[in-house]
């Protein structure tokens, strides 16, 4: 069995742990720089860790080295700092093997695959798709070329997280978004990457004030987005029951740590429709490292 510590406690590193194969990989435990991440002395987990993610060791990047594993996964997709965190362990003296999960990631995508394979399945199901939270598109072109004639609604303020969504996030912990994070990105860039642009619906502001005008439409995909628990809620709200028996939803960061309150805000409408009488979300982790889930109607 090969010996691996994740460099780097973060939602990407818990993701990673996630899709290792135990007939394969002993997984040690975590290395990270911030102290605040570290395992208690006594073994038990910093109060602020996710009870999800289970109770594997966090451990300070020179005691991960003694622990002498046969390689370092580092998770941070961030190219620089995973070249710093990388120079770090030859200071430790890490003579293994080191692997960074960025190069893996650039160029096998789980989420990918699984909407080509979904897209198939869909032929039989009418209605047009939608996207809540486009930034700069990475998911919507491929929704587009693999659904060339369906329309395609597509939501985002194209200027980052708004301030009025974050008050429940911070009101709840949910996470430490920042309004204007993700605001690198511009509906010209997006549309530039549309194989059909022609059936595109730019919808720019903030949701769900910009779904006003659709009530009458019905969805056979719709990939659900926006990283926080209120334009998460209200999207659940609006699509689920315009969705056509058969279709899909695919909620991003549901199982991020990073982005609690998308997985809060599926839960609590869950709870919402089915004290209402409706049968429970019919949903199925991807395992991928956006934390995805598929829900099918
Ligand atoms: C995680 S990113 C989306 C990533 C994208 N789906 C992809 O696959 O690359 C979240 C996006 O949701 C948008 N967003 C968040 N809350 C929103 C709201 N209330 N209305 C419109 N857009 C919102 C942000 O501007 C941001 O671009």
């Amino acid at each position: 069995m090969k010996k691996i510590v994740i460099a780097g406690a973060g939602a990407t590193g818990k993701a990673a742990a996630r899709l290792m194969n135990p007939n394969r990989v002993e997984f040690l435990g975590y290395a990270d720089n911030d102290p605040d991440t570290w395992t208690e002395p006594d073994g038990s987990m910093p109060k602020h860790w996710d009870s999800s993610d289970g109770r594997m060791p966090v451990f300070s990047v020179q005691t991960a080295v003694e622990l002498k594993p046969d390689e370092f996964l580092i998770s941070a997709l961030d190219k620089e700092r995973a070249r710093a965190i990388a120079e770090q362990l030859k200071v430790c003296r890490f003579y293994g093997d080191i692997v960074q999960l960025h190069d893996i990631n650039e160029d096998f995508d789980i989420r990918s695959r699984c909407l080509r394979d979904l897209a198939e399945r869909l032929t039989d199901v009418q209605g047009d798709a939608a996207e809540v939270g486009v930034y700069r598109g990475d998911l919507a072109w491929q929704i587009n070329e693999l659904m060339p004639e369906r329309d395609l609604y597509l939501f985002d303020t194209f200027e980052g997280f708004d301030e009025a969504d974050l008050v429940t996030e911070r009101a709840y912990a949910l996470s430490n978004a920042e309004a204007g994070e993700f605001s690198d990105t511009s509906v010209g860039d997006v549309l530039c990457r549309m194989i059909n642009p022609i059936k595109c619906h730019i919808r720019k502001g903030h949701f769900p004030e910009t779904s006003e005008g659709l009530e009458n439409k019905k969805f056979a995909f719709v990939s659900m987005d926006p990283g926080l628990y209120e334009p998460a809620f209200a999207g659940m709200e609006f699509f689920y029951p315009r969705i056509n028996e058969g279709g899909i939803m695919i909620v991003g960061n549901f199982s991020n740590t990073r982005f609690r309150g998308v997985r809060q805000a599926v839960r609590d409408y869950e709870r919402k429709i089915v004290s209402e009488g409706e049968a429970p979300l019919k949903m199925v982790p991807l395992g991928d490292l956006h934390g995805s889930c598929v829900i099918i109607k």
